[in-house]
């Protein structure tokens, strides 16, 4: 890792680099020229301004030329009115279909040369659906960013910096996974001079991620003309939530209307480096989220002394990021490392690990007489490159003579992200071009002899076009098993280099223009060979045989025809088996008690209910209680601890309808969830037998009698909410149909001997609502757990069960019930409304659970916290998947050992959780059992039907 040090840009190393660069930008810069040439509407040299969906030329009010994506072929266009958006380039979009395609644009660019490319994205309902797209965005074979939008009104915007590598960059749209795909403009802009060199340009590219402008005189992002880059520099003023929060006490702005000297490394605008903040009280502290992190960033901040300071004073600082102690070791002195007042000084970390909350802080050295300066800073984040298929020159070489045809214009990499329509590509890292599949496109010429240059093809369809000319020699295809080249022009012979090819299964040749004698090779039983309606083409001395061998290419394609059928099967198979090793567990039950032969349940096992009798000692002892009955403990005659759940009687009526809700209960599996041992049905009773959890449910151990004097630490939580995510992303994922659990909460989270969590419960709401009431419409859940959005409309989705997680997700956090008379305030009765208010205002130490001490990272706080919110978004659409929050729960746990390590060997100084907790957090009066709800249909909904 880089130090933070003041050298760090001029190491000799680089400065020769720099000198070789220079050569090779005078060289670029001569080349500039001629694109000015090209690109005669970009006013700006090396500017691209596309408005897609566009049909005009314009120039807007900063004095960028726009021009519309009018020539591009693909996709449709849009017109959008989103409120208080009077910039023309956002009135208009450019949609896709959402299918299995990649659309892509391309731009031309001088080799060896730097540039900032933006795409932006506003959504504006252009669809009139509200339904708010997915999709991915790549930038040629890379995969640079997912576009989620969150909104019909937010602008996204992605940006990277890139070293160009050929002549034209591609940026493709792919892989809708909900609604359509679109942009609203795409930005070149080029920059000169070393500007963003970095040592690790060859592999990667660098995403920004933040670019902010300290001190700044008002919201309005910094762009061009004042950069002429036109780089955005975002304002420290905009209060977005979680974003720049936690400043010090102190803090103030200071501006200058000087000059500042900034022709050096990246050259950041004037008008940027003439505000800064300077924190009075010798420190300034800022937190904020870094889109695309954790990873590795390049990181940079910008000084210029602009304040006047006596002869006697001086400002003298260092950096303090927590993790990384090392990096305070230099110390900054601006007007010293700058060689002047009001001149840039630009240190940086070039390679550096950084979290997605990043907290830092500048902290003036004791000699120091005035507190520390920032101007800006710029954090982008490493992005590797993908360098796409081994076959991308010779595709596009093959194809060029072709450029007028639609197929040929898709443009990107011919295999990723995904393959062009007409391509069918290996799933290598880096792939090759397995089939080419051109039938019927009305190609003329010659067969393009660099397809014999694709050595990993095996198949090539080529049929019913023009083509003409002879078939050239595909030795080295070696794995080509099928080529069709029938209905075309073709003349001269078949040649014998095809009997070079071992795995030849499939040779079509008719009704072309070829002559002379089949090759003897080429007529093995082996080979579906048709080349009828070849006037001149023979097989050897006999004359009119090839009835025989189309018959027998009929055959031999009904025999492929069946390998693949197989094939699919045994993949099939495959699979299946692939899913019983990941997730299945085997059953102890079986070896409990013999089951009954004949049982219509015969996967779920049927206890006597003398046996349970038994076990639990008549019932005597209640473990339980929820919305679906009682639970005992018991204890089979081996020793096997259980839990039997009596249901509340009046549900369950049909026996049938028991039994299979009870098989399908069985079938489910999943060391995250608890175990189900079987079932009894008798004595008017309808009772679950489970395997027994020693340590209770997550409820009483945050807030019930096992609280006491030992709460559980945040990592120990933070597994808790992984163990249970698990559960639920297999409830979700792995089972067909998805099982909905719909009555999460913290006391259906059990916790085993270790402390390992399991869902339970689950399956139970559905029993309870089609196998016995036979009324659907019935909304269960509990009260504080319960997905609004489900309450009102009745459609239930595993959305609803997020929703109850997060609920879960703040009572890890804050330690506190889902619904609280006293806790939460006046005229606040919920735990997210609560949550809600203090996290969004960045006052996350407001709800974190006092017991947890200090105990924790704040940053796997805030991830977990932020993903909380999410979670409990008003709207489905807007909530993330189990899986999603799974991940981000797994980061977060990385981000706490980590931190745990450096907080056992090193308590030096770095500052933490310094604020309290401000909420009276007084103990709980919790005997009761949970307000369980089912509400009719008529409360739920009362203008439906
Ligand atoms: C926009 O300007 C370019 C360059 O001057 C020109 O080639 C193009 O036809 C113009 N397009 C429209 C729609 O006016
Ligand atoms: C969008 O607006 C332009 C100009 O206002 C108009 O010519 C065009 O037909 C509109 N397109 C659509 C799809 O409505
Ligand atoms: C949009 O403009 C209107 C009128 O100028 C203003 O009242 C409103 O606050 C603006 N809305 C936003 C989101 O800026
Ligand atoms: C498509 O997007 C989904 C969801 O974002 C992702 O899981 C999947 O890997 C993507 N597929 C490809 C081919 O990139
Ligand atoms: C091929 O040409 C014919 C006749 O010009 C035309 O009707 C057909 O659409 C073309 N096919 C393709 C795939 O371009």
């Amino acid at each position: 890792m880089c130090l933070y040090k003041p050298s760090i840009r001029s190491s000799s190393l680089e400065m020769e680099n720099r000198v070789l660069l220079l050569f090779s930008l005078s060289l670029s810069l001569s080349l500039s020229l001629l694109l000015l040439l090209d690109l005669s509407s970009a006013q700006k040299p090396g500017f691209v301004s596309l408005d897609c969906g566009g049909k005009v030329n314009f120039t807007d009010e900063l004095g960028l030329s726009w021009t519309p994506d009018d020539t591009f072929m693909f996709g449709e266009t849009s017109n959008i009115s989103v409120a208080n958006e009077t910039r023309k380039q956002y009135m208009t979009l450019r949609h896709f279909p959402a299918d299995l395609r990649k659309y892509c644009y391309t731009l031309n660019v001088i080799s060896r040369t730097r540039y900032l490319l933006r795409a932006t994205f506003l959504y504006g309902n252009f669809d009139s659906n509200n339904v708010y797209p997915k999709f991915d965005l790549s930038f040629g074979a890379t995969h640079w960013s997912t576009i989620v939008i969150s909104d019909a009104y937010t602008i996204e915007v992605r940006e990277l910096i890139f070293l160009a590598s050929g002549s034209t960059v591609s940026v493709c749209l792919s892989n809708a996974t909900t609604g359509q795909p679109f942009i609203s403009t795409l930005e070149l802009r080029q920059f000169n001079g070393s500007i963003y060199y970095q040592q690790f340009e060859e592999q990667f590219y660098l995403s920004v991620s933040a670019r902010i402008n300290f001190g700044a005189d008002s919201d309005i992002p910094i762009r061009y003309p004042d950069d002429p880059f036109d780089r955005i520099w975002e304002s420290d003023s905009l209060k977005k939530a979680n974003y720049l929060v936690d400043v010090a006490a102190g803090t103030e702005k200071v501006s200058t209307r000087l000059p500042i000297d900034v022709n050096r490394d990246e050259v950041p605008p004037v008008k940027v480096m003439q505000t800064a903040v300077v924190g009075n009280n010798g420190s300034l502290t800022y937190r904020l989220n870094l889109d695309g992190f954790p990873g590795f960033g390049w990181a940079v901040t910008y000084f210029a002394e602009i304040e006047d300071l006596g002869p006697d004073e001086s400002r003298k600082f260092r950096l303090v990021l927590p993790g990384s102690p090392e990096v305070s070791k230099a110390v900054v002195n601006i007007e010293e490392n700058a060689q002047g007042k009001n001149r840039l000084y630009e240190p940086g970390l070039t390679n550096i690990s950084l979290p997605f909350v990043l907290s830092f802080r500048f902290g003036k050295t004791s000699d120091s007489s005035r507190g520390p300066l920032l101007n800006a800073m710029e954090i982008n984040k490493y992005l590797e490159k993908n360098d796409g298929s081994l076959d991308g020159r010779v595709i596009a070489s093959a194809i060029s003579q072709y450029s007028s045809a639609d197929w040929a214009q898709e443009g990107g990499d011919p295999c990723l992200p995904v393959p062009w329509s007409w391509l069918q590509c290996s799933s290598d890292p880096q792939p090759r071009i397995v089939s080419i599949l051109l039938s019927k496109k009305n190609l003329t010429g010659n067969i393009p002899t660099d397809l014999t240059k694709l050595t990993g093809l095996l198949e090539l369809w080529l049929d019913g076009n023009l083509l003409t000319g002879p078939i050239p020699d595909f030795t080295g295809c070696v794995d080509l098993k099928i080529i069709h080249l029938e209905n075309n022009q073709l003349t001269g012979g078949l040649p014998s280099s095809l009997t070079n090819l071992p795995n030849l299964r499939e040779l079509y040749v008719q009704n072309n223009m070829l002559s002379g004698t089949v090759p003897s090779g080429l007529l093995s039983k082996n080979l579906a060979l048709n080349y009828s309606g070849n006037i001149n083409l023979h097989k050897g001395s006999r004359k009119g045989s090839y009835i025989n061998v189309i018959i027998g290419s009929s055959v031999g394609a009904a025999v492929l025809l069946l390998a693949t059928i197989i094939s699919c099967l045994f993949m099939h198979k495959g699979k299946r088996r692939y899913y019983e090793q990941d997730h299945i567990v085997s059953l102890p039950a079986q070896k409990l008690v013999s089951s009954k032969s004949g049982d219509p349940t015969e996967a779920a096992h049927c206890f006597n209910f003398s046996e349970i009798e038994d076990a639990t000692n008549k019932l005597e002892r209640k473990i339980g209680s929820g919305g679906f009955g009682v639970v005992y403990y018991g204890k089979v005659k081996d020793g096997k601890e259980i839990a039997v759940k009596v249901l509340t009687s009046d549900s369950y009526q049909g026996k049938r309808e028991f039994s299979n809700e009870v098989t399908l209960l069985s079938r489910i599996h999943h060391r995250n969830l608890v175990q189900f041992l079987g079932y009894c049905r008798e004595e008017g009773k309808s009772m679950l037998v489970y395997e027994f959890m020693h340590n209770g449910t997550l409820k009483e151990h945050l807030y019930g009698p096992l609280t006491r004097g030992r709460s559980i630490n945040w990592i120990k939580r933070l597994e808790i909410a992984e163990d249970a995510a698990k559960g639920i992303e297999y409830l979700h994922t792995g089972c067909v149909p998805a099982i909905i659990h719909r009555d999460l909460k913290s006391s259906n989270i059990l916790l085993d001997k270790h402390m390992r969590a399991k869902v339970s419960d689950f399956g139970l709401s559905k029993l309870a609502v089609d196998g016995a009431s036979h009324v659907s419409s019935i909304v269960r859940g509990t009260v504080g757990y319960l997905d609004p959005e489900y309450y009102i409309s009745q459609q239930l989705t595993d959305k609803s069960d997020v929703y109850s997680f997060g609920v879960i997700l703040l009572e890890l956090i804050s330690g506190q019930e889902a619904i609280s008379n006293e806790s939460f305030g006046v005229n606040c009765r919920n735990i997210v409304q609560w949550a809600k208010l203090h996290i969004e205002s960045g006052d996350i130490q407001g709800i974190i659970d006092p017991s947890l001490h200090d105990e924790y990272d704040i940053q796997s706080m805030w991830k977990i916290a932020e993903k909380a919110l999410m979670c409990v978004q008003p709207h489905g659409h807007m909530r993330p998947s189990m899986s999603e929050v799974l991940k981000e729960i797994q980061d977060a746990m990385s981000i706490e050992r980590e931190a745990e390590t450096v907080r056992e060997g090193n308590s030096d100084g770095i500052s933490r959780n310094s604020l309290h907790s401000s909420m009276n957090m007084g103990s709980l009066d919790l005997g009761g059992t949970d307000n369980y709800l089912s509400i009719d249909e008529s409360i739920a909904q009362p203008a439906a039907r």
